[in-house]
């Protein structure tokens, strides 16, 4: 695809995510090619900074970009020229002025043409203002080059807030400039979802309610909530990883198969499956939903500190740092197919995967060494790590008799020749800058799914007796998201790093 000439403008451009994600980020697509000889990253904050001192703090003694394999002397120099950075206040109408003549300094410079990407890698309280102060000096305007605006999550807080940040920027840029970030469509195990359901011939046909009979989806990390206590407090895992993350794999199996491959065709398919998710009712909401917090435990003689003793939570916190969840989708493929979905952090390890558990054979003719055998195929796709997918069906054990066990069949992406698996932003802020954005999310489906979600941030706040169940660091959440899953030996698939290793 061509790449044209540009400047990534990056509000917060000091901040975490920017120092830690985007500048890594860009820095290997540089070294990868993928960047046109004329480009510009202008890092924009309040924290003053000169353009050597800014190279410093982001390119050179960036420990998250040094450890690239491509980080040699030569590349992060040529990288380095390219950056620049102007002290300015997002929130000061009369700084967007001085921003439009330092853009256009460096456009007579680096021959960037007037092609802009405008990264919102601040706090979501600014989102709206700093739109309005581009809108205000015409910085979205594209009659001489493209302007695109890229919204870090949260995108919202509620249905209500997200509908109306939708609005306001609506009011400053045009939809089709207007890129939602969701990193988990950037990872390549993410895309390849739909290229294992719509690539092959094997998996469609019974890809629906007549053979499987249930999907699992799980996002497991090892991780609390590091220094993050204070935004988490205002989050918690529903608004955190659900309501973006989860459902989006939900929508990317599930979804229907799209005309085309292009961003209207998947978009329009994401968006109808989000409108099929059976609204949950309060009943549903108390027995469905699970909410869990970890508590402080013991390992191996060693102290962990439960969730409300992290730095910037409340003592007594209810929000929850687990969360999962029982829904139906209601149409012609999925009809009476149970999904069940978790996240949790300080959970045993680091995975997310989708395990889609196909119906038992409808007669039992062999003898099966345990009853698990029977119960199905299952088709494991891995995002992380050790990316890949395992499919887990029945052969029979050599000797005498019919008598079955379960053995796995799997792919894992280190075997490809090409098993470079880029991070999400790489791929992300290509596709803003080549101005493909089948991998972000569109406006109204970030607001169905929040439609989706909502009823149960409604229901936590309304009903006080909805427990928040405590779970003990290092376990897999609270015992009673195990009753969630319905039906005779099935039970959620307790995951290890491994790919193919399971509690099960
Ligand atoms: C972020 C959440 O969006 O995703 C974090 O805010 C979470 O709380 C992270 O840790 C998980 O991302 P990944 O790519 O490590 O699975």
């Amino acid at each position: 695809k061509k790449t044209d000439p540009h400047i990534i403008v990056i509000f917060g451009g000091s901040g975490d995510l920017t120092i830690r994600k985007l500048i890594p980020a860009l820095f290997n697509l540089h070294c990868r090619g993928f960047l046109p000889s004329c480009f510009a990253i202008l890092g924009l904050g309040r924290t003053p900074h000169t353009d050597e001192s800014y190279r410093e703090k982001a390119v050179v003694g960036n420990p998250h970009l040094l450890k690239n394999e491509n980080a040699d002397d030569k590349s992060i120099k040529d990288f380095g020229r390219h950056i620049y950075y102007h002290t300015m206040n997002s929130q000061s109408e009369s700084d967007y002025g001085n921003l439009k003549d330092r853009l256009m300094d460096i456009n007579e410079q680096c021959s960037t043409q007037e092609n802009y990407v405008f990264y919102l890698s601040t706090p979501p309280s600014l989102y709206q203002s700093i739109a309005s102060g581009l809108a205000k000096v015409a910085l979205n305007h594209e009659d001489r080059g493209w302007k695109r605006l890229i919204v870090e999550k949260p995108f919202g807080y509620d249905l209500k807030s997200a509908s109306a940040l939708n609005a306001h920027l609506l009011t400053c840029f045009k939809e089709d400039q207007i890129y939602r970030i969701d990193h988990y469509l950037g990872k390549e195990t993410v895309q390849n979802v739909l290229v294992t359901r719509f690539a092959n011939s094997t998996f469609e046909p019974i890809w629906n309610r007549n053979y499987i009979h249930h999907v699992e989806i799980t996002a497991a990390e090892s991780v609390g909530v590091e220094k993050r206590g204070g935004y988490y407090e205002s989050s918690g895992a529903l608004r955190d990883m659900i309501q973006n993350h989860l459902l989006q794999l939900v929508a990317l199996v599930a979804m229907e198969p799209p005309n085309l491959s292009s961003a209207a065709a998947i978009r329009d398919e994401k968006l109808k499956l989000f409108q099929s998710l059976r609204p949950l009712t309060v009943e549903e909401i108390r027995n469905n939903v699970i909410r869990g917090q970890y508590v402080g435990s013991r390992i191996n003689g060693e102290s962990f500190p439960g969730y409300r003793e992290e730095e910037g939570v409340k003592s007594d916190s209810k929000t929850e740092t687990y969360a999962a969840l029982k829904f139906y989708i209601d149409n012609w493929r999925w009809a009476d197919v149970p999904f069940y979905i978790r996240t949790g952090k300080k959970l045993p390890t680091r995975v997310t995967e989708i395990v889609v558990h196909f119906k038992p054979t409808p007669h039992r003719l062999f003898n099966y060494t345990n009853d698990h055998v029977n119960a199905g195929n299952t088709l494991v796709i891995r995002i992380q790590p050790n990316e890949g997918i395992l499919l887990k069906f029945g052969v029979k054990i050599p000797g005498e008799g019919f008598r079955v066990t379960n053995t796995n069949m799997d792919f894992h992406y280190s075997q490809l020749v090409e098993s470079y698996l880029p991070d999400a932003y790489e791929r992300l802020l290509l596709d803003c800058i080549q101005g493909d954005a089948t991998l972000y999310s569109r406006g109204d489906s970030v607001e169905a799914a929040w439609t989706f979600i909502n009823p149960i941030l409604n229901a936590w706040q309304e009903f006080d007796d909805i427990k928040v169940f405590g779970y003990p660091v290092g376990t897999w959440g609270p015992e009673h998201a195990d009753q969630l899953i319905e039906g005779k030996n099935f039970t959620w698939r307790y995951p290890c790093k491994n790919l193919a290793g399971d509690g099960a």
